[in-house]
């Protein structure tokens, strides 16, 4: 039994195997059907995958575009997650010219992997507030999507473990609002730096700026409080560890083909009556037009490409704004002029601190420390590769301003946070040697304005498609950077920073007016790697969206999109939790709609 998973999870013997992974689609047997055809392995596809293969009725095939996770040594070891930027694990893209950004183009990086974005993130753990899960409810008129509704599936994604140097944590988080019995390794960090208890103590001097939130993942996460992160013993635990994990490789309903893109979606024959049946997918063997092959889903496709990969699958599919889409020579089959449009991403930029800290020597820029501390994570699974970015903290808080006179605020509620800092507290994880020691922090806007697309450069589907998130088209968008600048420094004027936190230094210490801080801003933030609403859900019969509450295409059969493009806002912290909560729900719906 052993021996047979472990075949079944390395090579595929496809008569040998009972759930097969298959290298290439060339070698899925043709004689193979599936009720199923999810596409895309990523974030939400393993989680889609793994549920619905929990009945043994159902036969599911998983296309991912990318290769496996299995032995990507930079994807299980937290602190070598900066390796996988521009590797072949990344899909390499760049946005579009920028005009709130001085017209910067910047990278943006997607996992190309199983598992997705979440093999290559930063494994924050943060759920959102309550107030963007009811939001969700309000806009789609589903009160499933309300933060209440939503509480076991939670519960079924999260799997809460001690961190990995089994350091006493009591008081550091609260265990009432985890789960124990969910899938994904939840923990605090195994490592932290020297200089931590002193952000700790920033919430006893400070206590009305930055009081200590015990739990940032209670539905309200203001305040600053012990960060959280999907790894357990001190190794990622991503979608493809979690969902598609050895325990599962055993499902004989399960076929997973990797390195293989899905170029479009087709419009199947119509049966009894049913109108755009949308179940053959399109698949390239390579980037000759020849080499497309198709399969048909007997129940339904379920498109979990991502916020990029999703939109640009529809659009050549001639889903989208018809006329656009006529313009650039792609014959429309539904008319959806939301597809693509309404793309919502983070922003965000460090402020840099000078610090009379001597640990200036980076684990990235000194080849022994690095061999040193590989070498303690293989041993224990300790030490600073056990985490991603120095461990720490996130503090969480909302700022009054004259802009809310005249425009609503863009937050979810009164919980909900307008700016994350965080707090990378460590000057040893910094791969960016400094010059001199500086303690950094990452503000972000969580809430922006600015909305963007993803449209089609060409009728390629091998091209990538344009990327424009709009950062800080807004205004306020650059506001609420501004304003997380202020807060930061107000927390290094606590007094336990005097004499080892000096000021601020870089690029923005010389910024004294609004106008100078936006330059500062404009030339340096970047993307938080959180985009959004590319397919985004709104109420049944609404005037705009892509999908309906139960995640179904509108005015189609057979198709359903489950992953960060149906978020209609995006919510007040890291995306990947709202994911998984997301696809653990929608796996549901589709469990239900085939009972
Ligand atoms: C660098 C980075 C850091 C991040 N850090 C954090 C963090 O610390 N905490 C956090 O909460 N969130 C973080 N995020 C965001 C979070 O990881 C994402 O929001 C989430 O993983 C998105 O899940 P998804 O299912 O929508 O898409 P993905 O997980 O990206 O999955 C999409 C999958 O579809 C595949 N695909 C795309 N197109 C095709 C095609 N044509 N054919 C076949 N397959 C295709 C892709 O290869 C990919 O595997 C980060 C993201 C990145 C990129
Ligand atoms: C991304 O770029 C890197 C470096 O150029 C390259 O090695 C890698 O193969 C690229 N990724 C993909 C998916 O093509
Ligand atoms: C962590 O590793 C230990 C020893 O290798 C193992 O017994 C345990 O099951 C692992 N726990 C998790 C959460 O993976
Ligand atoms: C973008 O989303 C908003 C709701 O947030 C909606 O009113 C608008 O119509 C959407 N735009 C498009 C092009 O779908
Ligand atoms: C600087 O290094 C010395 C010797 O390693 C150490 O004793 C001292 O505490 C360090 N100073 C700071 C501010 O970290
Ligand atoms: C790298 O770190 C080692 C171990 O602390 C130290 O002995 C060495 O001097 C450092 N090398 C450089 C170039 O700083
Ligand atoms: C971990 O240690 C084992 C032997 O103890 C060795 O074979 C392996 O290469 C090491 N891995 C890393 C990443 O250093
Ligand atoms: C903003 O102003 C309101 C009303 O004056 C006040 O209740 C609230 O606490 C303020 N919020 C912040 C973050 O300062
Ligand atoms: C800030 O201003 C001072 C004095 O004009 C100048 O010497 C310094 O180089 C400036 N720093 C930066 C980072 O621009
Ligand atoms: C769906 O089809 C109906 C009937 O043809 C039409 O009125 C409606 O506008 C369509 N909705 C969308 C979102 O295309």
């Amino acid at each position: 039994m052993q021996l047979l998973q472990l075949l079944a999870h390395c090579f595929c013997l496809a008569s040998l195997c009972q759930a097969a992974i298959y290298e290439h689609f060339s070698s899925v047997p043709s004689s193979e059907s599936y009720d199923f055809v999810v596409i895309g392995g990523g974030t939400a596809g393993s989680v889609i995958s793994n549920r619905l293969t929990e009945n043994p009725k159902f036969r599911v095939l998983l296309i991912e575009a990318g290769p496996s996770n299995e032995g990507v040594l930079s994807s299980i070891v937290p602190g070598l997650a900066l390796e996988l930027a521009a590797s072949p694990y990344d899909w390499n893209f760049t946005t579009t010219l920028q005009k709130g950004l001085n017209g910067r183009a910047i990278s943006f990086p997607r996992g190309h992997i199983l598992g997705g974005s979440s093999s290559i993130n930063g494994m924050v753990y943060t759920r959102g507030s309550s107030s963007d899960f009811n939001r969700f409810a309000a806009v789609t008129g589903d009160q499933g999507w309300s933060w209440n509704s939503l509480q076991p599936y939670i519960f079924k994604n999260e799997r809460w473990t001690p961190p990995s140097d089994h350091h006493d944590t009591t008081g550091q988080y609260d265990p009432r609002v985890h789960s124990l019995s969910g899938m994904t390794y939840v923990s605090l960090s195994g490592y932290y730096a020297p200089n931590s208890p002193k952000m700790l103590q920033v919430t006893k001097e400070l206590p009305h700026k930055f009081p200590f939130n015990l739990n940032m993942n209670s539905g309200n996460p203001l305040g600053l409080g012990w960060l959280q992160f999907t790894i357990g013993n001190g190794s990622r635990s991503s979608a493809a560890t979690s969902y598609l994990g050895p325990k599962f490789a055993g499902r004989r309903n399960l076929d997973i083909v990797l390195n293989t893109r899905v170029t479009r979606i087709l419009k199947s024959k119509s049966v009894g009556g049913d109108r755009n049946v949308f179940r053959t997918v399109e698949i390239a063997l390579d980037e000759n037009v020849a080499s497309r092959r198709t399969i048909e889903a007997r129940k339904e496709v379920v498109l979990s490409a991502g916020t990029i990969g999703t939109p640009h699958i529809l659009l050549h599919s001639g889903v989208g704004d018809s006329a656009e889409l006529k313009a650039l020579g792609i014959i429309p089959h539904l008319h959806l002029p939301s597809v693509g449009k309404n793309l919502t991403d983070q922003p965000s930029a460090p402020i840099n601190f000078a610090t009379t800290s001597n640990n200036t020597d980076s684990i990235f820029t000194n080849a022994t420390l690095l061999a040193e501390a590989l070498n303690q994570w293989n041993q224990t699974k300790t030490g600073p590769l056990a985490v991603f970015g120095g461990g720490g903290f996130l503090a969480w808080t909302r700022f009054n301003s004259s802009f809310f006179k005249t425009m609503p605020d863009p937050s979810a509620g009164p919980n909900s946070p307008h700016i994350e800092m965080f707090l990378g507290t460590n000057t040893n994880n910094l791969r960016q040697a400094a010059d001199a020691p500086v303690v950094s922090v990452t503000v972000v806007t969580l809430n922006p304005i600015s909305r963007g697309s993803v449209t089609l450069k060409t009728t390629n589907p091998f091209d990538d498609p344009l990327i424009d998130p709009a950062y800080l088209v807004d205004d306020f968008d650059v506001l609420t950077l501004r304003e997380g600048a202020k807060a930061v420094a107000r927390l290094f004027s606590a007094p336990t920073w005097k004499g080892y936190v000096l000021g601020i230094t870089g690029g923005f210490a010389n910024a004294t007016t609004d106008a100078e801080m936006d330059a500062y801003f404009r030339n340096i933030a970047s993307t938080t790697s959180h985009p959004v609403g590319t397919a985004l859900m709104s109420a049944k019969g609404s005037s705009y969206g892509v999908v309906d509450p139960d995640l179904r295409v509108k005015n189609t059969t057979g198709l359903r999109i489950v992953d960060a493009s149906i978020m209609p806002f995006v919510t007040c912290g890291h995306t990947q939790a709202p994911v998984y909560i997301i696809a653990e729900r929608a796996a549901d719906l589709i469990k239900e709609a085939w009972m």
